[in-house]
């Protein structure tokens, strides 16, 4: 959600680099945004609710062009509402420290009686003033130390945060920390970055360092060092991003979302990429946990996800329950962590994720951990803290996925769930080394069926359809079996990005109460695959029509299609792996549905990519 960037450069100036930073970070959402930079030694701090136009409008003047030192923040509302006083950076009440924060410090209130009891002045109704008053309470007695300032006012703090933190005066510094959210840093001869998201960095470099929960950095020019908060020297390796800067550009498309939705095919390539073992029909993967023992061991999986992360974890159980023979339970990540899960022993959790920072996703993976479960993450963000905190995971490939609406991720998410399962059951001996050759070799071969979904004839007639039904009053997603989830999912893609009701239903349960809102302005979306419940289906379709309610169907079960209003024909494949080609037109439907009625595609209202905060 917020976003962090900092720049420490000798002899030359940062105010550009920082903005640019914190362009590339909008994606991650925000409501208000500032820098702070250093000044002829004294800090300075502008900042504005709204949009980076905003602060680049207080900026004009070029008062604090050829500041060298500075960091920068895109915040996104937890305390206090989105106003100028409320942006971050916050300064200390002597204005000799600047700091921005990401995250939540939990027992704010209680430092806040003791500053008042101090009658120290507070100017905004922010957690993070409060710990930017304490880091100045403690530089006093830190000798103007930053670094053991910034240790000794976390020592007091509970909570879950990224910092970074500016000191002027004759010897500038800049000081970070996490304990939560991600933060990285990047050193070079001539310059110190750092940056809530390594994407922010890649214009800089590749080799990036990621902190550790409980470190503190401080950088300059050629110069890192990280403490613990105890004061203890720690050695941080540095990780190369194979990230290309064009890869977080929209490449030629009107938003990144069509982009990204584009990209599938490639997505899918390179997920399989390395993986397959075409002779022994089954799935290479490195990690221990993935092994044949390792795996006959497991007698459960417990999924945790949030949003359309828990579709592709829903997509999951049908594949890991049909190949393996494995129960699996899924669950939304925040209700999973606050309730008291039965585990059984043999329980691999499984978290799957985009960002790796989901908080509720992270939170549940700890639980599992604590109740004894073996973890698996499948997740996009190398270096994220979901994959350094899980004993395994299948790394997804899609990308640095931009648009707020996630759908490479989806993708890749699926791929990986159909590895993963293939793994198991070949482990467990449940499919035979041909039936394992038969789904990977169609798999390896779903790139074709892709690219014919998103070529230019088939997306002009799914733009058609979308332009017609934008004015219908709502939208009902029907789907089953392995299809349900991919329901969830296309009304959860076209509730994001173009304000519309829509709801996704097993189509099994229409008569268990949807069905009283079938009308004729009413557009029911069905997916239909050739496959065990095909026929059930169908049936769901006629008795939609004869209700009057307009049906568009979306698939390859001929007679399904046959009697639907509209349809969008997908090509066939095994049921298996039909949810990785019937996802593509919902994708593009939700889209264009969203163009027709103006909508900001690549930022939806009141969403934000990675929801790091509860
Ligand atoms: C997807 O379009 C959403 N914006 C959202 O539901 C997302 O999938 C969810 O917040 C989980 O994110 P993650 O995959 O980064 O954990």
């Amino acid at each position: 959600m917020c976003g962090i960037v900092g720049a420490y450069l000798r002899a030359q100036p940062c105010l550009r680099s920082l903005v640019r930073g914190l362009r590339v970070l909008e994606y991650r959402g925000y409501d208000s945004v500032g820098v702070g930079v250093i000044q002829d030694g004294a800090i300075v701090v502008r900042r504005k609710a709204g949009r980076i136009e905003e602060l680049e409008r207080a900026l004009a003047d070029g008062a604090l062009d050829d500041a060298a030192i500075g960091i920068g923040h895109s915040r996104w509302a937890t305390h206090g509402p989105p106003t100028d006083q409320n942006a971050h950076p916050h300064r200390d009440w002597l204005g000799r420290i600047a700091l921005v924060h990401n995250g939540i410090i939990e027992n704010y209130q209680e430092l806040r009686v003791e500053l008042e009891r101090r009658a120290i002045p507070l100017r905004s109704q922010t957690d993070t003033e409060v710990l930017a008053h304490w880091v100045g309470i403690e530089l006093e007695s830190s000798g103007g130390d930053l670094a053991e300032a910034v240790r000794r006012a976390l020592s007091r703090v509970r909570g879950y945060y990224a910092i970074a933190v500016l000191s002027g005066g004759e010897r500038p510094q800049l000081v970070a920390s996490r304990e939560g959210p991600p933060l990285c840093v990047a050193i070079l001869p001539d310059a110190a970055w750092l940056a809530s998201d390594p994407l922010a960095l890649i214009e800089h470099t590749r080799d990036v360092v990621f902190l550790e929960d409980g470190d503190v950095a401080e950088l300059a020019p050629g110069k890192l060092v990280v403490r613990r908060l105890d004061g203890s020297v720690v050695t941080r390796a540095s990780h190369h991003l194979d990230y290309d800067a064009e890869a977080a550009d929209r490449g030629g498309f009107a938003h990144y979302m069509l982009k990204e939705v584009h990209e599938q095919p490639d997505v899918v390539s390179r997920a399989l990429f390395g993986r397959v073992d075409e002779e022994r029909g089954d799935v290479r993967f490195e990690e221990e946990l993935l092994s044949d023992a390792t795996l006959r061991a497991v007698t459960r999986v417990q999924i945790n996800a949030c949003g359309t992360a828990l579709h592709a974890g829903m997509v999951a159980r049908y594949l890991i329950e049909g190949l393996a023979g494995v129960p699996v339970d899924v669950d939304y990540a925040s209700e999973f962590r606050y309730r008291r899960p039965v585990v059984v022993p043999g329980t691999l959790a499984l978290g799957i994720s985009q960002s790796g920072e989901t908080a509720d996703t992270l939170a549940a993976l700890r639980l599992a951990r604590e109740l004894g479960c073996r973890q698996l993450a499948l997740c996009n963000a190398v270096g994220s803290t979901m994959v350094r905190a899980s004993e395994a995971t299948i790394l997804l490939r899609a990308g640095p996925e931009i648009g707020v609406a996630s759908t490479k991720a989806f993708e890749a998410m699926l791929v990986a769930s159909v590895l993963f399962a293939v793994r198991l059951a070949r482990a467990r001996g449940k499919l035979s080394s041909a039936e394992g050759r038969a789904l990977l070799g169609e798999l390896s071969q779903l790139r074709i069926g892709l690219e014919h979904m998103l070529t230019r004839e088939v997306v002009a007639g799914i733009r058609a359809l979308a332009e017609r039904f934008t004015q219908a009053r709502g939208f009902l997603y029907l789907g089953r079996g392995i299809n349900f989830p991919i329901a969830l999912e296309g009304a959860l893609k076209l509730k994001e990005i173009s304000y519309k009701h829509a709801e996704g239903y097993p189509a099994g349960e229409m008569k268990h109460g949807p069905i009283a809102m079938i009308d004729p302005d009413l557009t029911t979306v069905v997916i239909a695959s050739k496959d065990s419940v095909a026929s059930k289906v169908r049936s769901n379709i006629e008795q939609i029509r004869a209700r009057g309610g307009p049906v568009i169907c979306v698939g390859d079960d001929p007679e399904s299609l046959e009697v639907a209003d509209e349809r969008i024909v997908v090509p066939s494949v095994s049921p298996w792996l039909s949810p990785l080609l019937n996802v593509v037109p919902l994708q593009l439907f939700a889209y264009y549905v969203a163009l027709a009625r103006g909508c900001d595609i690549d930022k939806p209202r009141n969403l934000a990519k990675s929801v790091t905060v509860e």
